[in-house]
């Protein structure tokens, strides 16, 4: 079987394994404040590795419960084995596996698959992007004012000023609607289907972004950073749009001060 082959078959595996644990009760362990591991996280994670150990056993892994295991061949594997952990934690049905492949440092592949909805998200390099099997393709929403977006928070919040709140503040006056949904993978993904119109997010680790900034760019989105520099999936922002909002977006990210703030009382 082909790499992309062998990619959509474990995420498909993966995600099952996922959905018939959903609700069950499993050990929680807490990596910090607010940032949890599951079981479920670890057996997808170790279906996924001894798959692609089997099928490719001179290509690197980095995935995010376990130290990265390098390679000298110049293929990397990154991986998301639960991404949207919190929610899964909580019964919440929105979550995914998230599987991107890197040749010579450039990501050509991303496969994300929600089990829930049964959504299998595929892209390669230069090939377009689908889901379950059909092109899809960004929106064509041109303003800000009637964007649908989507965000999520940095685990260390309490702590760091750079917690998101700002920019948060800001795109809620400024956009039609905005939505956390707590997967960065799917967020992305929506934004590559349509769904979303933009969405942004700091402090992002390369297993939350590598499969799905593949798909997103196939789709015909834009993805940069926030001051609109190109997008590295070892970077710390995460701007993607439809492309026509994308201006619009960065305006906003170059504010300091909550819009809510300057508001004048009517
Ligand atoms: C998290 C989710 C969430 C995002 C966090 C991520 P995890 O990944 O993608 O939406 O806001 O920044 O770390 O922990 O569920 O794999
Ligand atoms: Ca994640
Ligand atoms: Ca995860």
């Amino acid at each position: 079987m082909d790499i992309k082959g062998v990619a959509v078959k474990i995420a498909r595996e993966a995600g099952l394994l996922l959905k018939e644990n959903l609700g069950k009760a499993g050990k929680v362990e807490f990596k910090g404040a607010v940032n949890i591991v599951t079981e479920a996280d670890r057996k997808s994670e170790a279906l996924i590795i001894e798959e692609i150990q089997s099928n490719f056993p001179d290509h690197g892994i980095l995935s995010e419960e376990s130290a990265e295991i390098k390679a000298a061949s110049g293929y990397k594997w990154i991986i998301d084995p639960l991404d949207g952990t919190t929610n899964y934690a909580h019964g919440f049905p929105f979550f995914c596996v998230s599987i991107g492949f890197e040749a010579s440092g450039k990501v050509v592949l991303g496969v994300i698959y929600d089990p829930v909805l049964d959504e299998l998200f595929v892209a390669e390099d230069g090939k377009g992007a689908a889901l379950n099997g059909n092109p899809i393709h960004v929106s064509k929403t041109g303003s800000l004012d009637r964007s649908l977006l989507a965000t999520g928070f940095p685990y260390d919040l309490r702590t760091s000023k750079e917690n998101n709140l700002d920019h948060f503040s800001n795109f809620t006056l400024r956009a039609q609607a905005i939505r956390r949904a707590g997967s960065a993978a799917l967020d992305l993904c929506y934004v590559a289907s349509g769904r979303f119109d933009g969405y942004w997010e700091m402090r992002l680790r390369p297993w939350d972004v590598a499969a799905a900034s593949v798909i997103v760019k196939e789709a015909g989105g834009t993805i940069t950073d926030f001051k609109g520099s190109p997008f590295s999936i070892y970077g710390h922002e995460c701007l993607a749009s439809n492309g026509l909002i994308h201006d619009e977006m960065l305006g906003v990210l170059r504010k300091k001060t909550p819009a809510a703030k300057k508001v004048k009382k009517p």
